[in-house]
């Protein structure tokens, strides 16, 4: 068994460090931000993250927080960068956090292994690994271990992960990284370094291709009476095809999938390429966060003095994270055409985020003298509510259902003009024919 010294204690970091203590490493992690690692040390987990707290607690035997460079890397045989790669101003990514790390290492170092966990450009590989020769410190081998976890479940795809990509300079790095995830029952995939960063990148890409696809495909199915439920149900069971990432709704967010399709965009195109489909992935994305505004419009007409309640506010559920989150976008739309907006969401404290926004501390209390609600996060409990009762509560009884979450049936026969995306029937396209829009529906 290993000792490991990681760098960042975020959602992969903490992650993956708490998952490597799980399979037997002796693990320290290092932050830099001093409350964070005093609350990790008083068994508080900085973050929304179903079974990472057990996880942590299990493993306390194996794993350390620290803040000091020298207490992570003593007799470490490996350093897991897992900083923070946010894009800068340009959309490329800042990496000043990694460089960071690489700066602060000490010149006294033994043996060890360098391995990038962090989400990065190709080339960033190379560029470390010539720092680190310029500084001297060949005993320092280097290695990419692109993480592929996903928030709100990323114990498990950690732990049951469909394979371990693994991109090194030395062939004894790599392998030792691979032998590092032994006991996971997952392929290691070994190749070069610029070939392991740019399987994350196309990963991540592709997967949004198939979002920023079904989401086209729902738009059309509104134009043509199609459902995209059924659609996406009839090309999924393909077996070419498969049924993930096929959910159309309003678009991904998050702290992944917008900047890392945006760092390929831009490494294509700083190194001459314009990669055509993935700037298209990223404008459909956009446009399609902000159809339920247009969804509202459509019943309601102006949206001046309308109150609007935004059912959830993380980018998805069972994560408190909302970097890139389509509420984010969509409260500053509705505020934007003269809407109040009241939000809820069960995890993330909304008071921190959202500026001209009532917060109300429940979806019911959200939902009390509405115009309209708007479904932002697939949160479970907004399929138990008594929606039939909540219906008189409401100012008018309105649901765009942005992520095709509630039944429609039950939301009609409980009284409400509701709207899915790319959902075929919708009562409003009836009477949009024959009445003003939203005159019905507001009385
Ligand atoms: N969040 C995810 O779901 C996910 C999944 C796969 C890959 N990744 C990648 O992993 C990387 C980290 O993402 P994240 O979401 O965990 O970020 P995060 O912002 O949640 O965490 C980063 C942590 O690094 C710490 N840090 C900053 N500088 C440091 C330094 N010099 N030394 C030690 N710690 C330092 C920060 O204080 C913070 O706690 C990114 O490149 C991201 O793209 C993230």
């Amino acid at each position: 068994m290993a000792r490991i010294a990681f760098f960042g204690a975020g959602y992969a970091g903490l992650v993956s460090g708490a998952c490597l203590a799980d399979l037997g490493h002796t693990v320290v992690i290092r932050d830099v931000v001093a409350e964070r690692v005093e609350g990790l040390r008083a068994g508080r987990v900085p973050f929304y993250e179903p079974g990472l707290a057990e996880l942590i607690a299990r493993n306390q035997d194996r794993l350390s927080f620290t803040l000091s460079m020298d207490e992570a890397v003593d007799g470490s045989d490996f350093l897991f960068v897992c900083v923070g790669t946010p894009p800068t101003v340009s959309g490329d990514a800042n990496l000043s956090a990694v460089w960071s790390v690489i700066e602060d290492l000490p010149q006294d170092l033994g043996p060890t292994v360098l391995v990038m966990k962090s989400t990065v450009p190709v080339g960033t590989g190379e560029k470390v690994r010539a720092e680190l020769d310029r500084r001297g410190l060949t005993q320092v081998g280097y290695a990419s271990c692109p993480e592929f976890l996903a928030e709100g479940t990323a114990v498990r795809d950690f732990l049951e992960s469909d394979r371990i990509v693994v991109g090194a300079f030395e062939p004894q790095h790599g392998e030792a990284v691979g032998a590092l995830h032994e006991g996971l029952d997952a392929p290691v995939v070994q190749m070069d370094v610029p070939s392991a960063e740019m399987v994350k990148l196309a990963a991540n890409a592709y997967l949004a291709t198939r979002i920023s696809f079904i989401n086209e495909i729902a738009n059309v199915c509104e134009l043509v009476g199609a459902d995209v439920e059924d659609v996406a149900r009839g090309m999924g069971l393909d077996r070419r095809i498969g049924t993930q990432y096929l959910r159309a709704g309003i678009g991904f967010g998050g702290s992944c999938f917008p900047k890392d399709v945006s760092f390929l965009k831009l490494l294509a195109g700083n190194s001459g390429y314009h990669f055509h489909l993935v700037s298209s992935v990223i404008e459909v994305n956009e446009l399609q966060i902000r159809r339920p505004v247009a969804k509202v419009q459509g019943h309601l007409g102006s949206l001046r003095g309308k109150r609007v309640a935004l059912l959830g506010l993380a980018f998805k559920a069972n994560t408190d994270d909302v970097r890139e989150a389509p509420s984010l976008v969509l409260a500053a739309r509705f505020l934007a055409e003269g809407a109040q907006v009241v939000a809820w969401d069960p995890v993330v404290d909304a008071q921190e985020i959202l500026h001209g926004v009532e917060v109300a501390d429940s979806a019911t209390a959200a939902l009390a003298g509405a115009d309209a609600a708007v479904v932002v996060t697939e949160w479970p409990e907004l399929r138990e509510l008594p929606w039939a009762e909540l219906r008189e509560t409401m100012g008018n009884p309105l649901v765009v259902d942005g992520r095709n979450f509630l039944d429609p049936e039950v939301m009609r026969t409980a009284g409400y003009a509701y709207e899915g995306m790319g959902r075929a029937t919708s009562p409003f396209a009836a009477l949009a024919e024959t009445e003003e829009p939203g005159t019905k529906l507001r009385q």
